[in-house]
């Protein structure tokens, strides 16, 4: 077994630490105030390939690996959580369904503007009345004689919303077959019939812009369908699991962040004329806070390695963004508590780190989906 990383890994890993260093969290604060979306930084992020981090270079993006893309998250969670949200959902979930099961025409088209960083994608899967049980979802698409569909319905919770120009749409095609009537289709904005709703006012990750979207008949042709016809509950369920790595990694940069500030802070803040590190109960919090980190990380890097592999990693990912979100909550939760009144402050970004963690819990598969898939794995039960 070898832990070092290649020298592309690291490679990438030092672009994403500068990038996130120098520019992305100098302006965290100012985007979790306001909620003013990160426009300049993420086509920064996408001109230094990290948008496709796992895109071939022939359809714009970085040529590397699913370890590269972790320690890449992870430095821009680090530097701030919204930043790393929309990485994710660009690189997980719109380009690597694509990738794995798109045309080379959709290829080009869609993968290569996202990857490059000049338009940001979304996922719809949720709706207001379907998350954890997304077979029930009611966005219907009505195959005509031409071959083209009529697709009409709500999404919610869409992550780009509002800025989106493309979007990996599910939607209902043959309702009297549950999962296996479901279909994926590629979505372009500027088409009539589809719309945007209200924005959502959220706990954390303010800056990465949710909303939930409208289709009124809008028009797909038969090439806007990404894989096969009925294929859909796979294709989201397989590009979910890609998702819960990158997930998983956002959970550990925002992890990293509250444990490095803890740590300065324990050396420096005194009482009872003391650093408050000197003392037990403070060491045993530095203690678990490392450990709980470490053991994410290496179960994230883990589930990438199979990735990698070819191997399906449905199990390793779903293990590791249950550890890595549980963690994160844990971490964040201690180092507020470590930092007392300044740790509750605006004034320092323990507050925003702790209310960051909490959606690494709830989306791309809550905490209880991620218990319910790894315990069907474990058993072979349903
Ligand atoms: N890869 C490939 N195929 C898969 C799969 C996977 N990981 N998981 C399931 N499938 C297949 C099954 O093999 C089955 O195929 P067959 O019909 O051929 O047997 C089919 O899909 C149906 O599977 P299940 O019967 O297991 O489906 P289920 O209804 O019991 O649901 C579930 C399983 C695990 C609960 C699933 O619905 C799930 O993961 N729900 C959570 C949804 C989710 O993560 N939502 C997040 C929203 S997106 C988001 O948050 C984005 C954002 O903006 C950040």
């Amino acid at each position: 077994m070898d832990f070092s990383f290649t020298e592309e890994q690291l490679m990438l890993q030092d672009v994403a630490r500068r990038i996130a260093q120098e520019k992305i969290a100098p302006s965290a604060e100012h985007h979790d105030r306001t909620g003013e979306f990160p426009l300049e930084n993420i086509r920064l992020l996408g001109e230094n390939g990290l948008m496709g981090i796992e895109v071939p270079t022939e359809y714009g993006g970085a040529g590397m690996d699913p370890v590269a893309y972790v320690l890449a998250m992870v430095e821009v969670a680090a530097g701030d959580a919204a930043h790393s949200t929309i990485m994710s959902v660009n690189n997980s979930l719109f380009c690597n369904g694509i990738l794995t099961h798109g045309s080379e025409a959709q290829k080009q088209k869609y993968v290569r503007a996202i990857a490059e960083g000049e338009a940001i994608g979304a996922f719809a899967l949720t709706e207001p009345q379907s998350g954890s049980d997304a077979t029930a979802m009611r966005c219907r698409a009505v195959k005509q004689a031409d071959g083209t569909y009529v697709i009409n319905g709500k999404k919610s919770w869409i992550t780009s919303g509002p800025v989106a120009r493309y979007i990996v749409l599910f939607a209902m095609s043959e309702p009297d077959k549950g999962a296996r009537g479901i279909t994926a289709f590629l979505i372009d904005t500027d088409n009539a019939g589809f719309g945007r709703g209200k924005t959502e006012p959220k706990l954390g990750i303010r800056a990465s812009a949710t909303c939930e979207i409208e289709f009124n008949d809008y028009v797909a042709q038969a090439d806007d369908v990404l894989g096969q016809e009925g294929e859909g509950f796979k294709i989201a369920m397989g590009v979910l699991d890609a998702g819960r790595i990158g997930i998983a990694s956002q959970a550990i940069g925002i992890a990293r962040a509250a444990y490095e500030a803890t740590l300065e802070y324990v050396k420096d803040r005194k009482a009872f004329g003391a650093a408050i590190g000197t003392f037990q109960m403070t060491q045993a919090k530095i203690a678990d806070m490392k450990c709980k980190l470490d053991a994410a990380l290496l179960l994230t890097l883990r589930a990438a390695w199979v990735k990698g592999e070819g191997k399906r990693f449905s199990n390793e990912a779903a293990i590791a963004k249950l550890t890595a979100s549980e963690a994160a909550m844990w971490i964040t939760h201690q180092a507020v508590q470590i930092h007392g009144g300044m740790g509750y402050s605006k004034e320092m970004p323990l507050e925003r780190y702790f209310r960051d963690a909490k959606i690494t819990e709830i989306y791309e598969g809550t905490s209880e989906i991620q218990r319910l898939v790894i315990a069907r794995n474990e058993t072979g039960l349903r």
